[in-house]
C-alpha cells in the first residue's frame, strides 16, 4: 500500500527531543525522508540512527533554530541529502528554563530569550524553508504551540501564543502559493522536559492538572500527538490552513 508521505522530505526541528523523536519516526514510517535537526547534535545523530536501523530514511543535522544562517544550512542539508523539502515541523522549544514568575519582575533579557527561541525560531526556519518548498510547488508547515498559550502567566505561555499568531499570518500569506501552515497545541505530554516544567506524574501539581482533563487517559505520551501531525502533513489535510489543533483530551473545551 502506498504511504501518504512517500517521496516527501520533512524537517523536524527539536527532533532529538521527547516529542520531536516521535514526530520524526511517525513521518518516516509514513514514507517521508526525515531531517532530524537539533542543537543537541549527539541526540539528533542517535535519533536518526534509530530510524535508519529500522530501514527508514533519516539524517541528523545540527542547527540553532534562532540563527538564520544555521536554518539555511539545515534546509540545504535536506536538499543535499534528499533532493528538496516539503514539510517543516517547527517543534524546537524551551519550557523549564523559562522563569514562571511575574512578568513585571523578570529581566527583559528573559522576554527576549523566550520570544526568540519559541516564536522567533518559527519565523527564522520558515523563511529558510519557503524558497526550497516553492521549488516543489509549495509545502506544509506545522508549528508546535501549547495549550499553555490559552492561560495567562509567565513567558512560556506568551511565547506560545505568538506561535499561533505567526501560524495564522503565514497561512494567509502563503496559502495561495500551495502551502498550508497550521499549529498543534498539545496539552500535558510526558517527556523529560515536560516533567521538569509541569511536574512528574506523581507530583500533586501534575495530578491536579490531569484531574481537569475529561479523558480516560488524561496525561499522555507524545504518540497522542501523531494523529494531528499526520493529518496536517498528509494530502488528507490539505484544505486545513491557518488552524491550531488542540490535542489535550478536552481540557480546553470550547463551544
Ligand atoms: N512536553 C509537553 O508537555 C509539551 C506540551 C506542549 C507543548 N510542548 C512543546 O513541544 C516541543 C517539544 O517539547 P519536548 O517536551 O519534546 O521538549 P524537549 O526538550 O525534549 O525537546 C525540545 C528540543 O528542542 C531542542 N532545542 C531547543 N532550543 C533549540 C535551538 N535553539 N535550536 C535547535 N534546537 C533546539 C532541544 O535540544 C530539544 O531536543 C516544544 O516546543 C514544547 O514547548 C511540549
Amino acid at each position: 500500500m502506498t504511504k501518504s508521505l512517500e517521496n516527501k522530505v520533512a524537517i523536524v526541528t527539536g527532533g532529538a527531543g521527547g516529542i520531536g523523536q516521535v514526530y520524526a519516526r511517525a513521518l518516516a514510517e509514513e514514507g517521508a525522508a526525515v531531517v532530524i535537526a537539533d542543537m543537541n547534535e549527539a541526540g539528533a545523530k542517535d535519533a536518526a540512527a534509530k530510524l535508519t536501523a529500522d530501514g527508514l530514511k533519516a539524517i541528523a543535522v545540527k542547527v540553532d533554530v534562532t540563527d538564520p544562517e544555521s536554518a539555511k544550512a539545515m534546509v540545504q542539508a535536506a536538499k543535499d541529502a534528499f533532493g528538496g523539502l516539503d514539510i517543516l515541523v517547527n517543534n524546537a522549544g524551551i519550557m523549564s528554563t523559562l522563569p514562571k514568575g511575574k512578568i513585571t519582575e523578570i529581566p527583559a533579557s528573559e522576554w527576549e530569550r523566550a520570544l526568540k527561541i519559541n516564536a522567533g525560531s518559527v519565523l527564522v526556519c520558515t523563511q529558510a524553508a519557503v524558497p526550497a518548498m516553492r521549488e516543489r510547488g509549495g509545502g506544509t508547515i506545522i508549528n508546535q504551540g501549547s495549550t499553555a498559550a490559552f492561560e495567562t502567566g509567565g513567558l512560556y505561555r506568551l511565547s506560545k501564543h505568538a506561535v499561533f499568531s505567526l501560524t495564522a499570518t503565514l497561512a494567509a500569506e502563503l496559502g495561495r502559493d500551495g502551502f498550508t501552515v497550521n499549529a498543534i497545541a498539545p496539552g500535558m505530554i510526558q517527556t523529560e522536559e515536560g516533567f521538569r516544567s509541569a511536574g512528574t506524574p506523581d507530583s500533586e501539581r501534575r495530578q491536579a492538572r490531569a484531574a481537569g482533563v475529561p479523558n480516560k487517559t488524561p496525561d499522555r505520551q507524545p504518540d497522542a500527538l501523531v494523529g494531528a501531525l499526520l493529518l496536517l502533513a498528509s494530502p488528507a489535510g490539505d484544505y486545513i490552513n491557518g488552524q491550531t489543533i488542540i490535542v489535550d483530551g478536552g481540557r480546553n473545551n470550547r463551544l
